[in-house]
């Protein structure tokens, strides 16, 4: 099959291996500035050591900082004044393009009429997935399909049948559904994927959209065991997995002696991003936020204690009934006696004014999102490398339409079937 040239296959002459080296160093050596969370910290060790820093965050309109938080090249660049080691991020997170061009995107997608169910977004990410990976030279299999939306957008490209996996009855039978009622190629069976006794239908052309943590870490490990000619997968959810600190894929990494150690929650950092919710949400996560914030206040001052007490996931009607019900519900929660008077005014406007810090300190932890998101899936494509896989790793298209726009593109260069590992 025809491969782009191996320049724009590694950044520059270095490999994939030196590129997760470096960005392993440089997470471990900020680490004070992305692993306490803000939200639970409100005075982290770094806001001390670096108070100018922390002034000039802290003279940022809001309007200023969501500009900053959708522009993370801009924000190191203006937080490299205090941070010198700052200077490097352009280079840490710069990847290649890998959609052909907007064209072809649109000329991949399906058009709506026949994309019935599909949401407007994920109609234009498959498509865009469709057009980085044309053309396609084997019958495919996707990898947690949901409705097929990929596999039908996929299918007018694709030489051979498309064989979608899932395991939910319900999408399955709709998917099904559409595929006929369209007549595409394509048949979904309902299955667990992460099932040991999963055969993999040889000579197939292994794909994934957005297959969650272990399920797409899943398909790296079995698809290359089983010989698959070309893996292409766009990973999400890095943080949903079995293993409480995780460990890289990889040979080359998991034996380097200084490689991170990071726990599920520091895995959460690297997929915290809100750039494509509605404005509607993003208001009702700035709500709930002040209010948890608020909470927060009131509780370390009852219980003279300062310290953070998580408070579970709160009903979506309490978001009706205002901060003094959200209160007591969370007071009663955590078994906490509430005072009667509370003044409940001074605890929101507390959690107003937290909030605006907690969005300020955050701003520079969340430069550690594309970092650490790329640490993973420079492993993955070490591990590939090292299963006989030829890789692309860059952007398949806007951030703007989806944060988890990374495409890992693998061709089976070698003809020897790389080492059986032994699976859960
Ligand atoms: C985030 S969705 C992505 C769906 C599809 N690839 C797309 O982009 O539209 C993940 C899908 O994985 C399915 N899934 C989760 N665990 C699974 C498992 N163990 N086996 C098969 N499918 C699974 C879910 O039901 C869901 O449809």
């Amino acid at each position: 099959m025809t491969l782009p040239p191996a320049a724009s296959l590694h950044h520059g002459a270095e490999s994939f291996y030196q590129r997760w080296q470096q960005l392993n160093d440089w997470l471990v050596q900020h680490r004070d500035f992305w692993q306490p969370a803000p939200f639970m910290t409100p005075e982290p060790a770094w806001a001390k050591a670096y108070p100018q820093l922390t002034a000039m965050l802290a003279e940022l309109t809001d309007a200023e900082c969501q500009h900053l938080d959708d522009a993370p090249i801009e924000l190191a660049a203006r937080v490299s004044r205090w941070l010198p080691s700052l200077e490097a991020y352009a280079d840490l997170v710069q990847l290649p393009e890998l959609l052909p061009s907007a064209e072809k995107a649109l000329e991949a997608t399906l058009p709506e009429i026949r994309a019935t169910d599909m949401p407007g977004r994920k109609r234009l990410q498959s498509g865009a997935f469709a057009a980085a990976l044309t053309p396609l030279e084997h019958s495919a299999l996707d990898w947690c399909c949901g409705k097929g939306h990929l596999s039908r957008t996929l299918a007018p490209f694709c030489p051979g049948e498309i064989q979608g996996l899932e395991w939910n009855p319900e999408l399955v039978r709709d998917g099904n559904r559409l595929a006929e009622h369209f007549g595409d190629r394509v048949s979904i069976g309902c299955q667990d994927v992460m099932a040991a006794e999963l055969a993999l239908p040889g000579n197939h052309h292994g794909v994934a959209l957005h297959a969650c943590g272990d399920l797409h870490r899943q398909l790296l490990k079995r698809g290359s065991e089983a010989g698959l000619p070309r893996l292409s997968i766009s990973p999400c959810c890095y943080h949903l997995t079995d293993q409480t600190i995780y460990r890289p894929l990889s040979r080359r990494a998991s034996g380097y002696q200084k490689a991170l150690q990071p726990g599920r929650n520091d895995l959460r950092l690297a997929v915290q991003e809100t750039v494509t919710a509605p404005a509607r949400v993003r208001e009702q996560t700035r709500r709930i936020s002040q209010w948890r914030l608020g909470f927060d206040g009131l509780q370390r001052f009852l219980r003279g204690h300062d310290e953070y007490l998580p408070v579970p996931s709160h009903p979506a009607r309490l978001l009706n009934e205002g901060f003094p019900a959200f209160c007591h519900w969370a007071a009663a929660k955590k078994h906490l006696e509430l005072p009667d008077p509370v003044d409940f005014d001074f605890w929101l406007s507390f959690g107003e004014r937290r909030l605006a810090e907690v969005r300020r300190h955050e701003l520079v932890r969340h430069l550690f999102r594309r970092p650490l998101e790329l640490w993973m899936v420079f492993d993955y494509a070490i591990y590939l490398e090292e299963q006989g896989y030829r890789v692309r790793l860059g952007q398949f298209c806007d951030r703007a339409l989806t944060p988890r726009n990374l495409l890992l593109d693998a061709v089976r260069v070698s003809d020897t079937l790389p080492v059986q590992h032994s699976h859960p």
